[in-house]
């Protein structure tokens, strides 16, 4: 602890920084030339699609895989020259879960403890169970542990010595909402103490509520670097917007018994809804209005197609920027509660 204390007070400039990273398998060209800085102390979100290079990029910076050219230093140490510097300013929450599922969560924290050489195992792994909200589970097998479990007991065991450096790769790829909410509540603790985070992900809302910085690699190189603001100058906002726009409960409501105002009084006649006004009628075009003059049927697939009808005219009426229209991006936020694959 006390030599990574000292490892942290000797670097100075950014906790990371890549110039020209270019890395090849065989005659697959992933890297091109990767530029971008961390700072110390924020959470750095590399986005990028399936193959993208972001795990390549994630095992150079810690030393498990060399580029083929450019340069890089993690805490101030070259990743090429000084590795074992760079190792002990570290950690790695790999793409997939690195817990052992035999042992206890408790006893997967104290062994990497021990295997740290740190004093107090027992006591480090209560207070990071804790913290992960862990305790009750502390004893159980991991392999009784959900996958959201595991992913928590994972980025607990990374960061066990405190280093200043942490890489997490796509820490809630395939997590439920719940768990990803508790991923990111634990990753945001991380930066508030000062640790520096770069994480993968291919979700824009992980990058949006976390992120400092976010990069997006595409085709082995950086093409967009920069705040949530700045990017979303950049980005067509469309997957952000779909997230935002899902109904909510008031929408329901509305839906089921009518909304109020001047119109109220019609919710009082026709409830059985067969007044024949089905919204097959065109006129709907104007959103609020039309759902409070008909009284819907209470089955979902009349609910569902007045919804999306609703979001379409939204849509149309906020922006006139290129939305998908195909529904990909529609049910990618409704299913997220399904979770995703990788
Ligand atoms: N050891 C390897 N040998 C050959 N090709 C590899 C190797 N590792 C990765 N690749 C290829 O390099 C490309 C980038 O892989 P990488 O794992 O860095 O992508 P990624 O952005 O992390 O993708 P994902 O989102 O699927 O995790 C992919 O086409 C992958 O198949
Ligand atoms: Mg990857």
């Amino acid at each position: 602890m006390s030599e990574q204390s000292q490892i942290t007070e000797r670097a100075s400039g950014p906790a990371i920084q890549v110039r020209g990273l270019v890395k090849s398998y065989q005659k697959l060209h992933v890297l091109g030339g990767v530029d971008f800085d961390v700072a110390r102390g924020s959470i750095f979100a590399l986005l990028g699609s399936n193959g993208a290079g972001k795990t390549t990029v994630v095992r150079i910076l810690s030393t498990l895989l060399r580029a083929d050219a450019g340069t890089a230093s993690v805490n101030g140490f070259d990743v090429a020259t000084q590795a074992a510097k760079v190792r002990e300013s570290i950690s790695l929450t790999g793409q997939f879960a690195a817990v052992d599922e035999i042992l206890s969560g408790r006893e997967n924290l104290v062994l990497v403890a021990r295997l740290r050489h740190l004093r107090n195992p027992g006591r480090i792994a209560d207070e990071l169970l804790a913290r992960f909200s862990l305790t009750d589970a502390a004893r159980r097998r991991v392999s009784t542990y959900s996958g959201g479990m595991r992913r928590r007991l994972d980025i607990a065991m990374s960061l066990i010595g405190s280093p200043p450096v942490i890489f997490l790769d796509e820490p809630t790829t395939g997590l439920d909402p719940q768990a990803r909410l508790e991923v990111w509540q634990a990753v945001r603790e991380l930066a508030r103490q000062g640790t520096t985070v770069l994480l993968t992900t291919q979700y824009l809302d992980e990058a949006e509520q976390l992120a400092d910085r976010i990069a997006v690699l595409h085709r082995g190189r950086i093409i967009a670097n920069g705040t949530l603001p700045e990017l979303k100058q950049l980005l067509p906002p469309a997957k952000v917007e779909y997230v935002e726009k899902q109904p909510t409960l008031e929408d329901v409501f509305l839906a089921i018994v009518g909304a109020d105002g001047a119109d109220g009084a019609d919710g009082a006649d026709g409830a059985d809804g067969t007044d024949g006004t089905d919204g097959t009628d065109g006129t709907d075009g104007t959103d609020g209005v039309d759902r409070t003059d008909r009284n819907e049927p209470t089955d979902g697939t009349e609910r569902t197609e007045r919804t999306e009808r609703t979001e379409r005219t939204e849509r149309t009426e906020r922006t006139d920027r290129n939305e998908p229209t195909d529904g990909t991006g529609r049910s990618e936020g409704v299913a997220s509660p399904t979770g995703t694959s990788n």
